[in-house]
């Protein structure tokens, strides 16, 4: 019996773009043999609409035409996509739904709410893991509980800073300046700036809360920029490390996906033991912020050997040229088999519970 699978793409995110690529690389690899299909694609508005499966019509963006209405019934004793078409309503039951979403609305544990409350298994985090890895400020809090490095950080929220409730200044003698300003939720690099000065810092906070009420200050780590996928529930299992090899000056967003000189070495050139020592690190991130899974656990590796953490994406990219498949890949998972791998983890960790 073939599993009905709902794939989610798009969605209300400064990622939408991105995840449609991601999407329909998820769809050139997913074995249809095994898996019956629904794709609905979340338009930038909001719009729930089930297109067809044909990656080339998402990748181009032209999927809305003849896409119809289609939206996840909350009631758990359906588990159904409800189709709505002709005038009636048409429920199709899912086994298991892929959120291929990225950033706001995808990744930060709202749709995956829903699925809790519709009681339908789904690839990736959970509700609590997805928000806080979403939010950088309570990642940070996170990770400095459990002892992990990072770097030295602050965060506010934008009443706070036009109430002149924070010092900036005393905020930039102990992190030093150049410092990094992100809005605590965003992604893909979105509104994230590096400031050398106060005017600069002051400018790159506006843009910041033009992306979320939250902004979050780090010092700069000096060091390479490395990640390492993870997937599993209970024993979750490292990938290889792999390492960014930025022409810009940071990993921004033309980098990560205008930009053809980017390179990415996988695996990173690094002797066994720092390998061994990032993929320790990465399980431990993962088991601190209880995801389920999968998520790449992005660092720093600094001059002296310190790994830094940087971040934690729970849908990370998703594209034939992106880390996380391509981590697995050399750690001898194909593509498709990782997909089936992930959609057996949603399996087992629902077990019981819906
Ligand atoms: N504290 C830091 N020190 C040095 N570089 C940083 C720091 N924070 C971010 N960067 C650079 O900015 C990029 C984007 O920041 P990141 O926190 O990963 O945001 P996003 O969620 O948008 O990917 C990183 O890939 C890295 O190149
Ligand atoms: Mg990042």
């Amino acid at each position: 019996m073939k599993k009905t699978v709902l794939l989610l793409f798009g969605g209300c995110s400064s990622e939408h773009d991105v995840s449609r690529v991601s999407a329909a690389s998820v769809l050139r690899h997913l074995d249809r043999e095994k898996y019956e299909l629904y794709t609905v694609g979340i338009t930038k508005d909001g719009a729930w609409r089930l297109c067809g499966a044909d990656p080339d019509v998402i990748e181009t963006g032209d999927w809305e035409n003849g896409a119809v209405p289609a939206v996840l019934s909350p009631d758990r004793r359906d588990k159904a996509l409800l189709i709505l078409r002709d005038g009636g309503i048409e429920t199709v039951r899912i086994d298991v739904a892929f959120p291929v979403l990225h950033g706001k609305n995808g990744e930060d544990g709202t749709v995956q709410g829903l699925f809790e409350l519709a009681g339908i298994p789904y690839v990736g985090c959970g509700v609590l893991s997805s928000a806080m890895c979403m939010d950088k400020a309570v990642t940070n809090i996170m990770a400095d509980a459990a002892g992990i490095p990072q770097a030295k950080w602050a965060s506010f929220t934008e009443p706070e800073y036009r109430a002149g409730a924070v010092d900036l200044d005393a905020i930039a003698d102990r992190l030093g300046y150049p410092i990094f300003v992100k809005p605590a939720n965003a992604g893909s690099s979105v509104g994230i700036t590096k400031a050398h000065d106060r005017d600069e810092l002051e400018r790159a906070l506006d843009l910041a809360f033009r992306n979320d009420r939250k902004a979050v200050l780090e010092q700069t780590v000096v060091g390479r920029e490395i990640e390492c996928a993870v997937m599993g529930n209970d024993d979750p299992v490292a990938a290889c490390v792999g390492e960014i090899l930025p022409t810009a000056e940071f990993y921004d967003y033309d980098a990560k996906y205008n930009d053809d000189s980017t390179g990415l070495a996988i695996p990173a050139d690094l002797p066994p033991a720092v390998t061994e020592a990032v993929r320790a690190a990465a399980v431990a991130v993962y088991r601190t912020m209880n995801c389920t899974g999968l998520a790449r656990c992005d660092f720093f590796l600094g001059a002296d050997g310190t790994v830094y953490l940087n971040e934690i994406n729970t849908l990370p990219g998703f594209t034939s040229i992106s880390m996380f498949p391509k981590l697995f890949g050399q750690a001898g998972v194909p593509y498709g088999e990782l997909l089936d791998r992930l959609i057996a983890y949603a399996e087992e960790r629902a077990n019981g519970s819906f």
